[in-house]
């Protein structure tokens, strides 16, 4: 593989340095390692030396306790006593962390502590939007700021390891995971991954509160099949590196301690077991030299996909791919010193593996502080709340807005109706183990608390899925006597997340049923949509007025939602997706290629334009469909704002570009509206002709900006011709000249303002 990024290179000369110091004399004083690095080899070295080929076994190991288990197992302590535990995953309770920590350090041969990890996917006790409307912030900088909140709570009860972020790009709302994603865009996922694995990371993995990021699932997991959880990925060795592996190039590059790997298979190989993926690009190209775990039980799951025919092989096909660490299942534990006895493996190879552990614990300070100091204090903070609710306010997606029905006057009663408008654990989402619904304010309850309102209140449905109309008659009454009706639809936080994929994805039970008669009623009707992915709204949508999208938005996503309601903040999250018209569009996706027979708006033919008895014909027709058109309801990067911005006069330079170029793109953005706003303008770029097909369009730069009514501002995006080189699998990874285009916009669909220029 052809990976010439000289950054990576270098990294990757360093580790292989190390390496072979490490197996000859051990002399880092002559590496080129900093001061701090060789500090560390040295340590890990020393520790290694003392190491009994059963203890470094135990090193790869990660176990976990059942919930349901209320007791600490004594057959978990007795394993940490005799060194054969790396990690624990999910200990909650922090009496038995502080045990098995104190078992590890004081009873086990050498002393060396364990690490412990959890799932703290989108806050711990705080809880922020999913990721996938983190994503819709377009905001790197609150992403950061809600990962090191999350750090801060979640270390305070000895959670030193993280398995966030996840940076599978997704073009499939049915696949449930998406909501734990940043959606479709490589771009937009590598710069939200950076901000998460900062924030969590902190300034040095060394400090207290900082806890190791895990970039995963290493690789190809969100392009499953039909979106069914779990399920194959075939991407081909260019998609795969222009697409699914950039994020992880820049975890690696944002230093991000860990690695998981996935469930799925790749290609025709588990990725747990692949070492094309692990070894070659992961570490050989990349220079990655924190651990990789595998994902639950998924180095034994390699004998259900038919590329292990036992244990002894599935551990044999993990560890020689360089998947350090096994979570859970037990095949390393139980076959890695047959495998060493038998020359199927080393015990060198070993070393190296139990090094990338032994060095993260280092870093992570362990050795030195192994103990942590319950802070109960930092949990749920004023300033977490306050974050969190900033980050929930922009991460909500105005879709429509007819007649600008949006901002609702406090003069207006309104009428509070759906399931979700007072789902206090729902609207926290997928992944919140430790979030409480007892700290949640939901719509309901941020209304109740302003005693300046007017609102009538009646669910209709008592859950997302109900499929009773019996509490219709409330809704309508309730809704009789208001001016506006507000309904808070969507999923309840199960149906999106790990293994619940849909396939239809309206929304779910009665609800449409029951926004269908409330219309009748003839008065303005905002729907607020709370769920973890795109919903399809063709039915309802031309009955109501406006959609704000609200993903699970958290602890204080009720809070959020009445600012925005009330137009104390303008709307300005966009989408990380397209959003579809039906799931039988999907995958639907803005970067899609452009095909030899690309539509012509103009020439479009619909289902119902066909003449009965017509002869058939496929001149003239293009990649559509007949009766779902060619654009998905909303596309990428879309979303409204209270005000109306516009775009003008674009300049760039150098006029004439040329490969090595920086090229900067300065434009004006104006409000030409009456609210303050935040805009996030969006640079698209098409490269028009190349040794393989490319995008018909690629997210290059984004910004957020702040307007205040009536300003306008002067915006540069800066890049170079190296940020628009792609890899092909017969050359690598290269900058082609040519033409291009640029667009400086507000989505994906917005292409007024074009440059075409030559680099040559
Ligand atoms: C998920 C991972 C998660 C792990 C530990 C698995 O089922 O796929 O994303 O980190 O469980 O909870």
């Amino acid at each position: 593989m052809c990976f010439f990024d000289k950054r990576l290179l270098y990294k990757g000369l360093v580790v292989f340095l190390v390496v072979v110091l490490m197996s000859s004399c051990k002399d880092f004083s002559k590496s080129s390692l900093s001061g701090k690095e060789i500090r560390i080899e040295r340590k890990v070295d020393s520790v290694l030396q003392k190491m009994t080929l059963i203890e470094k076994i135990g090193q790869t190991a990660q176990r976990g306790k059942s919930s349901r288990v209320k007791e600490l197992p004594e057959h978990l302590k007795q394993a940490v006593r005799d060194g054969k535990v790396g990690s624990f995953l999910n200990i909650m309770n922090v009496e038995d962390a502080a045990e098995l920590q104190r078992i590890a350090i004081e009873e086990s041969p050498n002393g060396i502590p364990l690490i412990f990890a959890r799932d703290v996917i989108h806050g711990f006790k705080t809880i922020f939007p999913i990721p996938l409307g983190q994503a819709a912030t377009f905001n790197p900088h609150l992403v950061e700021r809600g990962a090191r909140i999350s750090a801060v709570e979640a270390s305070s009860k000895g959670i030193r390891w993280t398995f966030a972020p996840m940076l599978d790009i997704s073009r499939d709302p049915r696949w449930g995971r998406i909501a734990e994603s940043a959606g479709e865009d490589s771009y937009l996922t590598s710069e939200m991954g950076k901000a998460y694995i900062k924030g969590f990371q902190g300034d040095s993995l060394k400090e207290t509160t900082s806890i190791a990021a895990c970039a995963k699932h290493f690789a190809g997991y969100g392009a499953a099949e039909g979106g069914r959880d779990y399920n194959t990925a075939n991407i081909n060795e260019n998609l795969l590196h222009n697409e699914y592996l950039k994020p992880f190039k820049s975890a690696v590059e944002a230093n991000c301690a860990t690695f998981m790997a996935g469930f799925n298979e790749l290609n025709g190989v588990p990725v747990s077991g692949n070492s094309y993926l692990l070894k070659e690009v992961l570490r050989n190209d990349w220079g990655f030299d924190g651990f990789v775990v595998s994902d639950w039980n998924s180095v034994t799951e390699m004998i259900n996909h038919g590329f292990a025919k036992d244990k002894k092989e599935a551990a044999s096909k993990g560890i020689n791919a360089m998947l350090d660490m096994e979570m859970t299942s037990t095949a390393y534990e139980e076959h890695l010193e047959e495998l060493i006895e038998e020359g199927l493996f080393s015990e060198k190879k070993l070393n190296a593996i139990v090094r990338n552990i032994l060095r993260i614990k280092f870093e992570l300070g362990l050795f030195e502080n192994p103990y942590f100091e319950k802070d109960d204090a930092v949990l749920y903070a004023k300033s977490h709340l306050d974050a969190a609710k900033e980050a929930a306010v922009e991460s909500m997606v105005l879709l429509k807005n007819k007649e600008k029905r949006l901002p609702i006057s406090k003069k207006q009663k309104i009428a509070l109706i759906g399931p979700l408008v007072d789902a206090p654990h729902e609207q926290l989402g997928t992944w919140t183990f430790d979030g409480e619904k007892e700290h949640t304010i939901t719509p309901l309850q941020a209304f109740k608390e302003d005693k300046g309102l007017e609102w009538s209140y009646a669910k209709g449905v008592a859950y997302s899925r109900d499929k009773s109309k019996e509490k219709f008659n409330e809704a309508i009454r309730a809704a009789k006597s208001a001016d506006v009706i507000v309904f808070f639809g969507g999923e309840e936080a199960i149906l999106s997340g790990e293994a619940h994929s849909r396939a239809d994805l309206s929304l779910p039970g009665v609800q449409e049923e029951l926004l269908l008669e409330l219309s009748n009623l003839g008065k303005p009707i905002v729907l607020v949509v709370m769920a973890g992915r795109p919903i399809t709204l063709e039915r309802v949508l031309p009955k109501v007025d406006a959609v704000l999208m609200a993903w699970h938005p958290g602890t204080m996503g009720g809070v959020a939602l009445k600012s925005l309601l009330y137009g104390e903040v303008s709307p300005s999250g966009k989408l990380p997706i397209s959003w579809p018209k039906k799931a039988g569009q999907i995958p639907i996706y803005y970067n899609h290629k452009n095909t030899g027979r690309p539509v012509i708006p103009e020439k479009y033919v619909g289902i119902d334009d066909i003449p009965v008895g017509a002869w058939q014909s496929s001149l003239g027709n293009t990649s559509h469909y007949l009766d779902a058109g060619y654009l998905p309801q909303w596309p990428f990067g879309y979303g409204l704002s209270y005000s109306e911005t516009m775009i003008s006069e674009v300049q760039w330079t150098p006029i004439q570009p040329k490969e090595g170029d920086q090229i900067s793109i300065s434009f004006t953005v104006s409000n030409v509206g009456k609210y303050p706003i935040k805009e996030t303008i969006q640079l698209y770029f098409r490269d028009v002709s190349a040794s393989i097909t490319r995008p018909v369009k690629e997210l290059l730069r984004f910004e957020k900006i702040r307007l205040d009514a009536n300003e306008r501002k002067r915006v540069n995006f800066t890049f170079s011709t190296e940020d628009l080189k792609f890899y092909n699998s017969t050359k690598g990874w290269s900058f082609e000249p040519g033409d291009f285009v640029f667009w400086v916009a507000k989505h994906a669909q917005d292409d007024i303002n074009k440059i075409n220029l030559t680099i040559e």
